[in-house]
């Protein structure tokens, strides 16, 4: 289907801890705390654009892992897919996007108000984290 838009994001994993990253806008996401990512580009694989979209908004090199099953409406004809990954180089920071990121670990994965959309595949990622 061509006429959908893939937003791929990222349960980042590092030391035993999930990443969650605060929305610095829009103005009605703002404050609300998700799995970074953003939309693919033409051409792009999910895998391809969720390395990329971690790189510029997080400065981080990031491996893909495997895809938590199951896809989530946005606003109309967008949907979020989600990919456990791991750190592989640096130290994230929030060069985009977003104003605070923190290191949630198993326990602490309610602590951020998640957008709702976020929430099946944050707490799949946070079940996932306590098994490892
Ligand atoms: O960076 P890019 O412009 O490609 O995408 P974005 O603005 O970060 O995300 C595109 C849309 O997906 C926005 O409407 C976000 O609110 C939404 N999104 C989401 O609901 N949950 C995420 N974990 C990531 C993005």
């Amino acid at each position: 289907m061509k006429d959908r838009v893939v937003v791929v994001a990222g349960a980042l994993y590092d030391k035993g801890r999930l990443l969650a990253a605060r929305r610095s806008a829009p103005a009605e996401l703002a404050g609300r705390w998700e799995l970074p990512g953003g939309k693919l580009e033409p051409g792009e694989s999910p895998e391809q654009a969720l390395v990329r979209e971690l790189r510029e908004e997080l400065g981080v090199e990031t491996e893909p892992v495997a895809r938590i099953p199951g896809e989530w409406p946005l606003k109309p004809g967008y949907v979020l897919q989600v990919w456990t990954a791991r750190l592989v180089s640096g130290e994230p920071e929030p060069l985009e996007d977003h104003d605070a990121l923190r290191w949630l670990a198993p326990h602490e994965t309610d602590a951020v108000d998640w957008l709702d959309q976020d929430r099946p595949a944050v707490a799949e990622a946070a079940r996932l984290l306590r098994e490892r």
